[in-house]
């Protein structure tokens, strides 16, 4: 049986894709084997012009002695525009074994040189450019011979849909996609071939004022980019005798209005069905009394190939209940927060008027709260034809919602039917590759909600949030999410396009822009935290998936985001100056102050010490010898003048704040003992909150990290459980399913923040995702060979609430999984790793004599290349194949957690409060039964910090019959 399997071909991402304009494409594979231990030694890679026949191929890599499965770019004969190229694989394994020829997989190239593209740009008549309705385009096709093949090649200045001969063409939405239009736009490519019918038909085009000229920004700018709405594009026909054939947009097109009155990406849309213009795309329409179109010059010029995934439908959601509001309103419960639309279906007479109100929350009396939406109307109306049964659902525009307000719907015997609604989650169509469930049921909620807000604000861009007047590219949220998106989802064609607009808008003295693509005034700063998008985005990708070619066409926007801030501070050490985000909704801020007190020159310098280290790193890459030169000497500046200017002789950083020794850790600018008290300090501020966070959108995604790696990771995880306000888990408890904007979005009271600012789908508190996955389920990377080609597995095990905790994550190279289980009596790890990688497992508490894969113990099990103990940690090498380790729980873990959750529980038990009270005396805290209630006995026993005295510990414990007998292991 062969055991050697090449699968999953991937070129620049996708599975076949239609329509790249990349002049050196990239293939990626995985591999499949039984084998443990496998390997690539080589590969052969093909690339014919024939599905078929590989005889004679394009392009032959011959036998290539070689590891790299990832990114290989074509090397072949200059690729033409307008053609499929196939392409095949095999591999050989270290043992020699090759593996039989891969399926056989595609790309077809659109136009690789932009000057090809001979349509032009065809506008509405002058006299109708103002017009609110989306438009409809229409062109009759004289089709001549018999057809092989069949392409369209469009875009618009504006959003558009496409249909032929009466058919919607692809299941994309709001396409063109947003870029930065004034410097380059995004055209699609469909295959259209198997919609022509015969020798004549017709197109059809949908034309609605979307990012390009319609309502953005909380100022409600319009025409943005243009005051015209636009079309091009290009049919190409291939007829089966080998002839080729182009219709192309020109003055000939014509245009009216129709049923859409109006569609607004933030207000919502109207259609009224009984201006259904009845066969308008089909053959035979007159379209007598429609327009002529016109030939406009002043619309992009700068067309490149979809880049990223398409924006689609990709899940619908039945509503949970219909109610009547104490305000007697009749709402809808989707029961979740999602972005997209309702698809209804009414039965009413002509003229009937519905009318669908989104939100995302109720108010604390039970009424629809529309008041976070700000001037963002989030309103659809729909008004019937009275012709039977009829179907809609908005095409231009999206919502943010779990809650819709319907009116105007004929009620069936007093009820509203619900049956006829139902919620299409719309966001980028990008690939699912992670997976995270824990023992705790809060937790996989909160990890539940992290993908629904990622969903809901994946919409061709990162966006801040998916409802209010906005739905910007705000680059700080962005970088601070990323690395957990790339958890959730494949984000590299969504980063690339995105980064490329960030290289786009970068102003010219390096500086970011807030938000991607920029639509905020001229002239505005950057910020620390958001600018490093810059730095942080390119990077990240480049770590997950080991994309080099995104560091290299990043790097000019990287160094000189890096050189910028050089130019800032007074002196090129520091940032001490200019306009600051800071700790962005921190709750350590001032009364009425969304930025929290963490100095922000403190943050300013230590996100340029990262942003130098990560542009250093990346010079290393690019072996960019003078560059790695330059940025460890910068480098090392700046880490000597954030000591100087922020940390005291003995450790305590100017501002005391979680944020600033969470920054001081992660980024790395404390040594040694001063490193030991900044750990220590963080974790005292964490105590003296009662395990509360106080960071905002700068010091979050880093916190638990900080705890984690630097001894505290029981505290991170109380962190991570904490239900009370503020804390992950308390959003939970108050309803969520997503993440907040504010850690107080609803507050302890039911009341909200405020209206001025409070979204309930911000991802950037979902950033703890990352942490989620890389310490508790323990899958880590060597970061010196990205895209976990070297896996580090090291799970933390014991010591917390957790029984269980399982994930996996489809890397590159195919699937990683790590999966722990502990019992009173065992610990058991499964891990998965893929052909073509190795891993470190580091196996906590484990001793070598009684660790078993399998059945077997460990010194003698198949893939194991080494073993070594250390630490009270075993530490497996180990190549490809799914293991199952075993280990007797020796350790008392699993104690431990026992002792701490039922001390925990019976808090709340009168005769425990007294039993603690009379222990109470040895406790330093003023309020001994808070405390008690928040300490593990680990921190309340430890040396130097004693609460109470370990014998009286001891007695504690057994007179609340927590164990029967009391064996304390603290360690
Ligand atoms: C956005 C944030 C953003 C912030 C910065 C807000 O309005 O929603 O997420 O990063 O502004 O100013």
């Amino acid at each position: 049986m062969q055991d050697l399997k090449v699968v999953n071909i991937s070129c620049e991402y996708k599975t076949n894709p239609l329509g790249i304009d990349v002049k050196k494409p990239r293939v990626s594979w995985q591999i499949e084997s039984t084998q443990r231990g496998t390997k690539q030694l080589a590969y052969q890679y093909q690339v014919s012009l024939s599905e078929t026949d590989f005889e004679q191929p394009l392009y032959d890599s011959g036998y290539t002695e070689s590891e790299q499965s990832l990114h290989i770019e074509y090397t072949g004969p200059e690729l033409e525009s307008h053609k499929r190229y196939f392409n095949r694989v095999k591999v050989w394994n270290q043992d020699g074994l090759d593996s039989d020829w891969s399926d056989v997989a595609w790309w077809e190239t659109a136009f690789l040189d932009q000057s090809e593209w001979q349509a032009q740009w065809i506008t509405p008549n002058p006299s109708e450019i103002d017009q609110t309705p989306v438009f409809l385009l229409r062109k009759e096709v004289q089709l001549k011979k018999e057809i092989a093949s069949a392409r369209i090649y469009a875009t618009a200045a504006g959003v558009y849909e496409l249909s032929l001969n009466g058919e919607k063409v692809g299941e994309d939405l709001l396409a063109p996609g947003w870029t930065s239009y004034n410097k380059r736009i995004q055209y699609q490519t469909y295959d259209v071939t198997s919609q022509l019918t015969g020798s004549k038909n017709v197109i059809g085009v949908l034309l609605a004022n979307g990012w390009y000229k319609g309502d953005l920004t909380w100022e409600d700018k319009r025409n943005i980019y243009g005051d015209k709405r636009g079309v091009t594009l290009q049919l190409h026909v291939r007829y089966q005798d080998g002839t080729e054939e182009l219709i192309l947009t020109d003055g000939t097109w014509k245009a009216t209005t129709g049923p859409i009155l109006y569609s607004e990406l933030y207000h919502g849309e109207t259609y009224d069905a009984r201006l259904e213009q009845k066969g308008w795309d089909t053959i035979g329409f007159d379209d007598s009394n429609w327009k002529s179109t016109v030939v406009a010059s002043e619309f992009p010029t700068n067309l490149v190939a979809q880049e990223n995934n398409p924006t689609r439908v990709t899940e619908t959601i039945f509503p949970q209940s219909v109610f009547i509001t104490p305000a007697g309103d009749t709402v809808i419960d989707l029961g979740q927060n999602m972005v997209g639309r309702i698809r209804l279906k009414v039965e009413a007479p002509a003229g009937t008027k519905i009318v669908l109100k989104h939100a995302e929350v109720l108010d604390k009396d039970g009424n629809i709260y529309f008041g976070n939406l700000r001037s963002a109307r989030q309103t659809v109306e729909y008004i019937t034809k009275g012709e039977g049964m009829e179907e809609y659902a908005p095409i231009f525009t999206f919502q943010g919602f779990r809650y819709v307000k319907v009116e105007g719907y004929p009620l069936q015997n007093g009820k509203l039917p619900v049956e006829n609604f139902v919620g299409e989650v719309i966001h980028t169509d990008m690939n699912k590759t992670g997976e995270f469930e824990t023992s705790n049921p809060l937790v996989n909620k909160l990890q539940q909600n992290i993908v629904w807000g990622q969903r809901g604000n994946f919409v061709d861009l990162p966006t801040d949030c998916p409802q209010r007047d906005e739905r910007l590219g705000w680059t700080g949220d962005a970088q601070v999410f990323i690395r957990t998106a790339m958890f959730n989802y494949q984000g590299g064609p969504f980063f690339t396009k995105w980064l490329r607009d960030l290289k786009a808008d970068q102003f010219k003295d390096g500086g970011v822009p807030f938000v991607i693509p920029n639509v905020l005034p001229d002239g505005e700063s950057s910020s620390t935290a958001w600018g490093d998008a810059a730095v942080i985005c390119p990077w990240t990708v480049y770590l997950v998936n080991g994309d080099k070619r995104i560091l290299a066409e990043q790097y000019e926007s990287m160094k000189n985001w890096v050189e910028f801030i050089r130019r800032q501070g007074e002196n090129e050490f520091l940032w001490n100056n200019g306009f600051q985000l800071g700790d962005w909704l921190a709750l350590d801020a001032k009364e009425n102050s969304y930025i929290g007190a963490t100095a922000r020159d403190l943050i300013a310098t230590a996100f340029y010490a990262y942003s130098t280290r990560v542009l250093r790193d990346t010079a290393v890459v690019l072996e960019k010898a003078e560059d790695v030169r330059t940025y460890t000497e910068l480098l090392g500046g700046i880490k000597q003048h954030f000591n100087l200017e922020f940390v005291s002789s003995t450790g305590r950083l100017t501002s005391q704040t979680q944020t600033a020794y969470v920054l001081s850790l992660v980024f790395d600018l404390v040594d040694g003992k001063v490193r030991d008290r900044a750990a220590f300090e963080l974790n005292e501020h964490v105590l003296d909150n009662d395990y509360h966070l106080t960071t905002g959108f700068v010091g979050t995604p880093y916190l638990a990290f900080a705890l984690s790696n630097n001894g505290y990771h029981e505290t991170a995880v109380k962190l991570l459980l904490q239900d009370t306000y503020p804390s992950w888990i308390y959003s939970i408890t108050k309803g969520a399913t997503t993440i907040w904007e504010h850690w107080d979005s609803i507050k302890p009271d039911g009341s909200f923040w405020s209206d001025d600012m409070n979204s309930f789908n911000h991802y950037a508190y979902g950033a703890i995702g990352d942490w989620m996955y890389r310490v508790l389920a323990g899958i880590e990377m060597e970061e010196s060979v990205p895209a976990y080609k070297r896996i580090r597995i090291q799970p933390r095990i014991g010591g917390t609430d957790f029984t269980y905790v399982s994930a996996n994550f489809e890397s590159m190279y195919g699937k990683i999984e790590s999966s722990w289980n502990l019992t009173e009596e065992e610990v058991r790890l499964t891990v998965q790793i893929p052909v073509n990688t190795t891993a470190q497992v580091i196996l906590p508490n484990a001793n070598i004599e009684n660790l078993q894969e399998d059945g077997r113990y460990i010194n003698n099990v198949d893939g194991v290349l080494s073993i070594t103990e250390a630490e009270g940690d075993v530490r497996l090498e180990v190549g490809s194949g799914t293991y199952q380790f075993i280990y007797p729980n020796e350790k008392g873990m699993k104690k431990i957690y026992t002792i701490n959750t039922r001390l925990i529980d019976l808090l709340d038990n009168d005769q425990t409060k007294e039993i603690l009270e009379k222990y109470s005396p040895g406790i330093t805290r003023p309020n001994p039964t808070a405390n008690l209630k928040v300490l593990s006995l680990k921190e309340l026993a430890s040396p130097g910090k004693a609460k109470i005295p370990h014998d009286g510990l001891e007695k504690l414990v057994k007179e609340l019959n927590l164990v029967e007998s009391v064996e304390l292991n603290l360690s």
